[in-house]
């Protein structure tokens, strides 16, 4: 038996290519039956970080623990208690989806009555009983990643690493994959980590999230906690007179009702607590100073503005880019 406290746990776990630098002293545990969540943007580092802990890729440097067994010096143990679904598919489409399973069984040695009785358990929990026999060529997207999940589970793994479990999947598709993933961690009783750059997708699922950026974690906290932390309520004010913008950001600055400010073209995006309270105080402050006010919406705060507050960046590359081209500028007060 190995004394262990977590699923998965690394401590400065570090990997380079050449010049750039993928993963950077990265130290996280999790816990067992957790469902975890690594949040970042395009080339973050996620599939280089679940390359390492699902012993694909050595790190350059630090080290990890998977299910307490060392990803290097026990790789071969850390296989045996680990599923993967990798970011690209890597099913054999000439075969069926009974038949892509029987693979994976053979190739962990479970014998024949083993094998059949899981291909059942696995079939029925991702709702594939009925294609099973068809060749996967003929299975859509959705179908795919669901066969993908359950061959993960054939060899009952403790860890499960799920990498982008529905990158390009349309709306509808993804919601029935979490499902399945939140059914998994809860009947199945397995760890879960995976990878997303969709903020829904970890708000959704995940119990905490890390949120990776230049391979580095900028914040780690369970979902309400990270968008807690940014003090409040985002309210978007749209003025009539762009160029009273900077008038106004510095009189809310100094009236104290602003834990952020930032703007866009006309609007600015102020953070406060208990919005619906603040909107007259806020209003009055700039009528008064003869700023007149297009509009006022007050939104929860998102992961996305987590995202932006930690980076100064939106994690999506397009919103990224939209904001580039509009001067948008986020002045964060750090605390
Ligand atoms: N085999 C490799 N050789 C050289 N550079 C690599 C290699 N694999 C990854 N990188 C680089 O490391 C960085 C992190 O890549 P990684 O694939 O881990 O990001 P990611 O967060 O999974 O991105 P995505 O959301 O696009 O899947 C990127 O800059 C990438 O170009
Ligand atoms: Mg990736």
């Amino acid at each position: 038996m190995v004394s262990m406290l977590y699923a998965v746990e690394t401590s400065n776990i570090t990997k380079h290519f050449d010049e750039i630098t993928a993963v950077n002293r990265v130290s996280i545990q999790v816990k067992p039956g957790e469902l975890f969540g690594l949040l970042g943007p395009n080339g973050a580092g996620k599939t280089t970080l679940i390359s390492m802990l699902s012993t694909m890729t050595e790190p350059s440097d630090g080290s990890a623990r998977v299910w307490g067994f060392d990803v290097q010096k026990q790789a071969e143990i850390v296989r045996q208690n680990i599923g993967v679904v990798f970011q690209d598919t890597t099913l054999d489409d000439r075969l069926t989806g009974r038949e892509n399973l029987d693979l994976h069984g053979r190739l962990y040695g479970l014998d024949g009555r083993t094998r059949r009785k899981r291909i059942e358990e696995v079939l029925s929990l991702v709702e594939l009983t009925d294609r099973a026999d068809a060749l996967v060529r003929t299975y859509s997207g959705g179908m795919m990643r669901r066969l993908e999940i359950a061959r993960g589970l054939m060899h009952h793994p403790r860890v499960l690493f799920l990498d982008e479990p529905t990158l390009g999947l349309d709306p509808q598709t993804r919601i029935h994959i979490w499902e399945y993933i939140k059914t998994l961690n809860k009947e199945e009783g397995v760890t879960i980590m995976l990878t997303t750059h969709y903020m829904e997708e970890a708000d959704h699922l995940c119990h905490r999230i890390a949120i990776i950026d230049h391979g580095e974690i900028v914040a780690l906290d369970a979902p309400e906690a990270l968008k807690n932390m940014l003090g409040g309520d985002v309210i978007t004010l749209e003025i009539e007179k762009p160029d009273q913008l900077a008038r106004l950001c510095d009189l809310y600055k100094k009236n104290g009702c602003a834990n952020i400010v930032s703007q866009k073209k006309n609007e600015i995006f102020i953070t406060v607590k208990e919005g619906e309270r603040q909107i007259p105080h806020i209003l009055a402050l700039a009528s008064n100073a003869g700023i007149s006010i297009l509009s006022v919406s007050l939104r929860k705060p998102t992961l996305d503005d987590v995202f932006l507050h930690h980076t100064g960046r939106a994690i999506r590359e397009r919103e990224a880019s939209e904001m580039e081209q509009v001067g948008y500028k986020i002045r964060a007060r750090r605390k």
